[in-house]
């Protein structure tokens, strides 16, 4: 009779699951590579039409029901390229496939998927929690022809890793530095930034240093304490500051870079950008607290843009916008100056006591945040 698991010994349901789970990625349309020799808790690898690997880990679950059943990945084989591929065995019912993603469990908040750090020396592990009342939660979001689509297409996957992985950084590891190279390619993430019409009013200062870090320090007293930690073991902060004195000569200089840049082809064109761009400014200066505030809007987009960026490069971050501007500016020497700070970020790598790393994020639900016209 098919489908009788109970035929089949623990090793060999374990082989069915494995090559159920590379002939599903095959039929996907995805290559599969079986590893040769394993001790690294990787059963196969796939490779999708973009070229990107993936290591797949199968688990092979047997069950008559489903009171109660768990299974896990020790921390130290689940990184960020690792894939779990569920196979739950149901006595006379066609095997039911799963996918997860390490992402997945920090997004969680139905008890299916648990970070379990053990107070004993065991090694902590992401476990998998199969309960009945779970069971049509574990098929609406992770069956394997769901997922399967967001592996093939890695752009839209790798972009959501990046904002489910970001979090707001509470603890970070003092020693560990941020690498030149990395710094640079999120400060030309910041540079990259659109503003409303190219108006880029920002001035970031970056500060690594101990004695840079110092200038920072007495704007992070007395209510903003808070951040203060933050500012001494972070690798690096960013301080991002307004321009709010966006006169002739600023608009001048900013058409001579767009000119040299390439970007205003024809005399015409200038014109017309000439023309658009002061009758933006003359609205938006209409009410002269509306300036302000317009230019540090733009500011926010870079700091969006950053963070999101750090993510994606494993580096953890935090905006901080915790701190006393006033005092912040006086140790810039700002005062006498067009700019202002506006927020801080600062980067780096969480320490293994940041409350924060393990926490669910918490948002209102996308039937609240959207209306579809
Ligand atoms: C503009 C801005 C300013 C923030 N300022 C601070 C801050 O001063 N100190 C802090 O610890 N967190 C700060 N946060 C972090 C938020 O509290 C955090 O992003 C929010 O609670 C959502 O949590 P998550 O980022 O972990 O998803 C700030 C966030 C933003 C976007």
């Amino acid at each position: 009779m098919k489908f009788e698991w109970s035929k089949l010994n623990r090793q060999q349901k374990g082989t069915y699951g494995e090559y159920l789970a590379k002939m599903e990625f095959t039929m996907y349309g995805f290559s599969v590579f079986s590893a040769e020799v394993d001790d690294r808790g990787i059963d196969f690898v796939i490779r999708n039409d973009e070229k990107e690997h993936f290591d797949i880990q199968v688990k092979t679950i047997s069950k008559t029901n489903y009171t109660y059943n768990y299974t896990y990945i020790v921390e130290s084989k689940f990184d960020r390229k690792l894939i779990v591929c569920l196979v739950i065995l149901e006595e006379k019912k066609e095997p039911n496939l799963y996918l997860f993603k390490k992402s997945d469990w920090s997004q969680d908040k139905t008890g299916l998927l648990t970070y379990n750090n053990y107070k004993n020396s065991k090694e902590p592990e992401y476990g998998i929690n199969i309960a009945k009342k779970r069971l049509k939660y574990l098929k609406n979001n992770f069956s394997f022809d769901s997922v399967v689509n967001t592996l093939k297409k890695r752009k839209n996957m790798f972009i959501l890793d990046a904002a489910q992985r970001r979090y707001a950084t509470k603890a970070f590891k003092p020693d560990q530095k941020i690498p030149d190279a990395d710094i640079k390619v999120l400060q030309t993430i910041v540079q990259l930034s659109p503003s409303s019409i190219n108006i880029q009013p920002w001035h970031v200062f970056l500060a690594s240093s101990d004695t840079a870090k110092k200038k920072i320090l007495p704007a992070v007293q007395g209510p903003y304490d808070f951040n203060e930690q933050k500012i001494l073991d972070a690798s690096h902060i960013m301080i991002f500051c307004a321009c709010s004195e966006i006169n002739d000569a600023y608009l001048e200089k900013l058409l001579a870079k767009e000119k040299a840049d390439g970007r205003l082809i024809d005399e015409k064109t200038v014109q017309l950008i000439v023309g658009v761009r002061n009758a933006f400014l003359a609205s938006v200066k209409k009410d002269p607290k509306n300036l302000k505030c317009w230019v540090e809007k733009q500011l926010y987009i870079a700091l969006g843009n950053v963070l999101l960026a750090a993510s994606a490069m494993q580096i953890d971050s935090v905006p901080i916008e915790g701190f006393d501007a006033a005092i912040l500016d006086e140790q810039l020497g700002l005062d006498d100056s067009p700019y202002h700070s506006v927020v801080m970020a600062a980067f780096g790598y969480h320490s293994d006591t940041d409350f924060n790393a393990n926490l669910v994020k918490s948002r209102f639900d996308q039937e609240d945040i959207f209306t579809e016209l």
